[in-house]
């Protein structure tokens, strides 16, 4: 249809690099359409962290579920959900002198979210931007696992949340867009729960997509598959502690002495 379409369509994750492969020039276009992204009350809630230090690097492919290919890959960004920098300015603007409001220091889950949704929003536009220089990308959301360590490692402070990572670089062999399954995606007016008859029907079409990766160890349809490999893991029981530890962290009045 059109060069940005054939570029979403064709693109898909990249984990095997060819070495320091972006380069200063790339990065900086990257970053600029990165922050060209939709925000929230035009707030950019959100910090970029570049990950250039390799120990440190090479210490997140461990904390994040042991993927060795992010100590790997030429350009690693951390996109954190960032409402620090708006408290750490109104503890500054006097706001406190602002009448007609009720008056707020500590941000709540509705900040969070929405400083989420700019940080993944802005992640999004620096995959498009990359892979529209023949750059590939691969998002680690293990990033969201250790939270007390991820927090020490990076610095960041109460009201941050390292809620994404990329890994970036040009891709060392081609690959062919991985299959999505896209059955009952799109639901009009409401949403529409799957009756029993929908949802063995999905499971057939599922199980004719992602059969070729083969069900092993008794594994017997792709929802088992789901259920063994990625809901019911050691990851996700630590990323939903360690979730809890920030959104405990990103709440907790005690913690507000960080804001100084
Ligand atoms: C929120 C999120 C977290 C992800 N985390 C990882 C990860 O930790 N490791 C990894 O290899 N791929 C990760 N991926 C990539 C997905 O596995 C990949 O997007 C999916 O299998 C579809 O393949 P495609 O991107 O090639 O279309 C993640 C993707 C998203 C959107």
């Amino acid at each position: 249809m059109n060069s940005t379409i054939d570029s979403l369509n064709t693109r898909s994750s990249t984990r095997v690099f060819v070495p320091d492969s972006v380069s200063a020039a790339e990065r900086e276009a990257i970053l600029h359409s990165t922050m060209r992204a939709p925000t929230g009350g035009n707030m950019m809630l959100y910090s970029i962290i570049e990950i250039e230090d390799p120990a440190l690097k090479a210490r997140l492919a461990i904390t994040c579920d042991d993927q060795p290919f992010i100590a790997t890959a030429p350009w690693v960004l951390v996109f954190v959900a960032d409402f620090q920098k708006w408290i750490d300015l109104f503890a500054v603007a006097g706001v406190d002198r602002v009448e007609g409001v009720e008056h707020r220091m500590t941000p709540g889950s509705g900040d969070l979210m929405l400083a989420c949704s700019d940080a993944l929003i802005a992640a999004q536009n620096a995959v498009v931007a990359a892979e529209s220089l023949g750059i590939g990308s691969c998002y680690i959301g293990d990033i969201l696992e250790n939270g007390e360590e991820h927090a020490r490692l990076l610095n960041l402070p109460q009201h941050t949340f390292p809620v994404g990572m990329l890994v970036l670089g040009r891709r060392a062999k081609e690959r062919p867009p991985t299959p999505h399954y896209t059955g009952n995606m799109v639901h009009r007016d409401g949403y529409h729960r799957l009756n029993m008859a929908e949802r063995l029907v999905a499971m057939e079409e599922l199980a004719a997509m992602h059969a070729p990766h083969g069900f092993k160890l008794g594994i017997e349809n792709h929802a088992q598959a789901v259920y063994a490999r990625k809901y019911s893991t050691d990851f996700m029981r630590e990323m939903n502690r360690s979730v809890a530890w920030w959104l405990e962290r990103w709440e907790t009045a005690e913690n507000a002495g960080e804001n100084a």
